[in-house]
């Protein structure tokens, strides 16, 4: 499963790259306004630091950046669309699961601009994009979980139907808004491609009291052995 980091600051990316050698980079306009820079800014800043890292191309280093949420037809998503991509070759282009969106994400696809279907709530709104060939979609799940919903079910069915038809692995599905180290486990367990989180996740998800207990009970071994 890849690891990717749901944030649009740099000083996160730069730190989530280093420590835990996350594979990509989520955004969306939420994460751009925390950034606290322009949007056009806050991507091309993303886009600069693919640069000095060397990890130029979608397939080494996957970044996805929403259209403008404002923008709910087809037509219009495409022209948005084109020109974010053009702003780096790392760009997937995160287009909401509407039938609008469906639609662009599939002219977008036959032009060679790789797209994120996002805000999938279904397994139902899942199908379409893959069939259309969308390099990812992007089921939620901490907004599921937060209304009390169980996500496991919801993800195996969208592994399970991609596995069915031939999808798997190529519109890879990445689990969104993860909060929780658990949820990753889940995640992992139904097969989904990717997680997205963001930092304070992967830094919960390598916590455990047993290990701090562990290591402070080698540390009290250690000084107390003979000739330390
Ligand atoms: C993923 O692609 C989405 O940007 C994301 O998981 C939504 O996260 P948020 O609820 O943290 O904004």
């Amino acid at each position: 499963m890849k690891y990717f980091l749901d944030s649009a600051k740099m000083d996160e990316i730069k730190e989530a790259y280093s420590t835990f050698g996350i594979d990509g980079v989520t955004t969306n306009p939420r994460h751009i306004q925390a950034s606290g820079k322009p949007f056009l800014t806050a991507i091309q800043d993303i886009a600069d630091w693919i640069k000095e890292e060397g990890l130029e191309g979608i397939d080494k280093f996957p970044v996805s950046v929403e259209i403008n949420p404002h923008i709910e037809d087809a037509e219009t998503m495409i022209s948005e669309a084109k020109k974010i991509s053009a702003i780096c070759k790392n760009f997937a282009i995160k287009i909401p699961a509407t039938e609008a969106g469906v639609a662009a994400a599939r002219a977008l696809e036959k032009e060679g601009i790789r797209t994120n279907v996002t805000l999938v709530f279904s397994p139902a709104q899942a199908i379409l994009p893959a069939k259309n060939g969308s390099l990812f979609v992007s089921p939620f799940i901490g907004w599921k979980e937060a209304n009390g919903e169980d996500c496991r079910q919801y993800i195996k069915d969208i592994v399970d139907i991609y596995k069915n038809y031939g999808f798997y692995g190529k519109t890879q599905i990445i689990c969104a808004a993860v909060r929780t180290p658990k949820q990753f486990v889940d995640c992992a367990v139904a097969g989904a491609d990717i997680v997205t989180a963001g930092l304070a996740v992967y830094k919960d998800s390598m916590k455990h009291a047993y290990t701090r207990q562990g290591i402070e009970t080698f540390q009290d071994a250690w000084d107390h052995t003979a000739g330390n």
